[in-house]
C-alpha cells in the first residue's frame, strides 16, 4: 500500500475492537496514537508501540490534543456502548456518542484529517419489523438512545464530509466477538458464556434462547476497518455475516468447545428484546471487497482458547 496515511488516532484504542485495530495499524507501520479514558478499556490491551494518552474525548483539552497530533486518519471507537444503559441515562449516552463524535467531526476539517472510520451499529440502527436481513437500503429507525446516538454520529460525519470535505466511512457492525472482549456488564454474550463455562459458573440464557444474532469475528471487523481506510469510498456499510444464530445454538457450540457440563437455567428476557437481527453486507463485498472469513465454529474456538490462556 502506498503510504497514504502516516499517522492514525484510535479513540477507544484500549478497548476490545479498538486495540485490535491498533495492532493492525502498527503491523502496517503507521504511527498510532491512542486516546482512551479507560472506563472499560484495559492497559494490557494497548500495543506497547502505540502512543497512549489517558483522556476522555469529552475533556476540554481534547481539541488541543487533536490539533497537536494532527492525525491523517481517525478510527473513532470511543463510546458509551451499553444499549440498556442508554435507556436508563440517555443524556450520558448522548454526551459521549453525540457530542464526542461531533467534536471530532467539527475539528477534523480544520486539522486536515484525511479520513474518519466510525464504528457504528447495525444491530441498533434498523427498525424492528423491517425486512430481514437489514441492508443499508433499509431506512434507519433506531429506537434506543444508543441507536439514535450512533445514527447522529453518522449524520454529523456526513456533515463534516459535505461541508468540510472530510471523507468518512461508518461501519455498522452486527454482534462482534473475539479475544479481549470484556465479559463484564452488558458485554458480548460470547465472552460471557466462554468465560463463565471455563470457570464452571452457573449460566442462564435470557428468555427462550430463540432470539437470533449475527456474530462476526473481530479479525474480520479489523479487516473491514483496514479496507475502509484504504479504499476511496465514503458512506455507511453493514459489517456482518448474514447468518442468524440463535442463543440456544450458540450456547451449545461454546459448551462443546469448553466441555461444560452444568445444566443451563433460563432467566426472564429483558423487555423489548429484539427477537431477530441479521445484516446483509453485500454492499461491503461489492464496494470494499470485504467478506467475513472466519466461520463461527473457528471464531468461537479462537475466543475460548484466548480466555483459557488468560485464566
Ligand atoms: N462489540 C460490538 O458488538 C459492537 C457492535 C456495534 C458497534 N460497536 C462499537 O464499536 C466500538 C468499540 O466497541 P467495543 O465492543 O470494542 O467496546 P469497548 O468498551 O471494549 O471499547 C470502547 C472503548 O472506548 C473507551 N471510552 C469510552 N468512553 C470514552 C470517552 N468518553 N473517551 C475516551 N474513551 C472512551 C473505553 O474505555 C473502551 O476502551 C464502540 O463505538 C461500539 O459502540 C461494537
Amino acid at each position: 500500500m502506498a503510504k497514504k496515511y502516516k499517522t492514525a488516532l484510535v479513540t477507544g484504542g484500549a478497548g476490545f475492537i479498538g486495540s485490535h485495530i491498533v495492532d493492525a495499524l502498527i503491523r502496517r507501520r503507521i504511527k498510532v496514537y491512542v486516546i482512551d479514558d479507560m472506563s472499560s478499556g484495559q492497559k494490557k490491551n494497548i500495543n506497547p508501540n502505540a502512543h497512549f494518552t489517558k483522556m476522555s474525548i469529552l475533556n476540554p483539552a481534547f481539541p488541543k490534543f487533536l490539533r497537536r497530533i494532527k492525525p491523517d486518519v481517525v478510527f473513532h471507537l470511543a463510546a458509551q456502548i451499553n444499549l440498556r444503559q442508554s435507556v436508563i441515562d440517555p443524556p450520558a449516552d448522548a454526551r459521549v456518542n453525540i457530542m464526542g463524535t461531533l467534536t471530532l467531526a467539527h475539528l477534523a476539517g480544520e486539522i486536515g484529517v484525511k479520513k474518519i472510520i466510525f464504528s457504528s451499529s447495525g444491530g441498533a440502527m434498523y427498525p424492528d419489523g423491517a425486512k430481514i436481513p437489514y441492508s443499508e437500503k433499509t431506512p434507519p429507525g433506531p429506537i434506543s438512545p444508543y441507536g439514535i446516538s450512533k445514527r447522529s454520529g453518522e449524520m454529523y460525519l456526513n456533515f463534516a464530509y459535505q461541508v468540510h470535505g472530510v471523507p468518512y466511512v461508518a461501519l455498522r457492525y452486527s454482534n462482534v466477538y473475539g479475544p479481549r472482549q470484556n465479559s463484564k456488564g452488558e458485554a458480548g454474550v460470547v465472552s460471557i458464556f466462554a468465560e463463565g463455562m471455563l470457570r464452571g459458573d452457573d449460566l442462564a440464557i435470557s428468555g427462550t434462547g430463540k432470539q437470533t444474532r449475527d456474530f462476526v469475528f473481530v479479525g474480520d471487523v479489523v479487516r473491514a476497518n483496514m479496507l475502509a481506510m484504504r479504499k476511496n469510498v465514503v458512506g455507511e456499510f453493514n459489517i456482518g455475516t448474514g447468518k442468524e444464530t440463535n442463543i440456544n445454538n450458540l450456547f451449545k457450540k461454546i459448551k462443546k468447545i469448553t466441555g461444560y457440563k452444568i445444566k443451563v437455567e433460563k432467566s426472564p428476557a429483558p423487555s423489548g428484546e429484539v427477537m431477530r437481527s441479521v445484516l446483509n453486507s453485500s454492499k461491503a463485498k461489492k464496494v470494499l471487497g470485504w467478506e467475513p472469513k472466519v466461520g463461527l465454529e473457528k471464531g468461537l474456538e479462537k475466543t475460548v482458547r484466548w480466555f483459557e490462556k488468560r485464566k
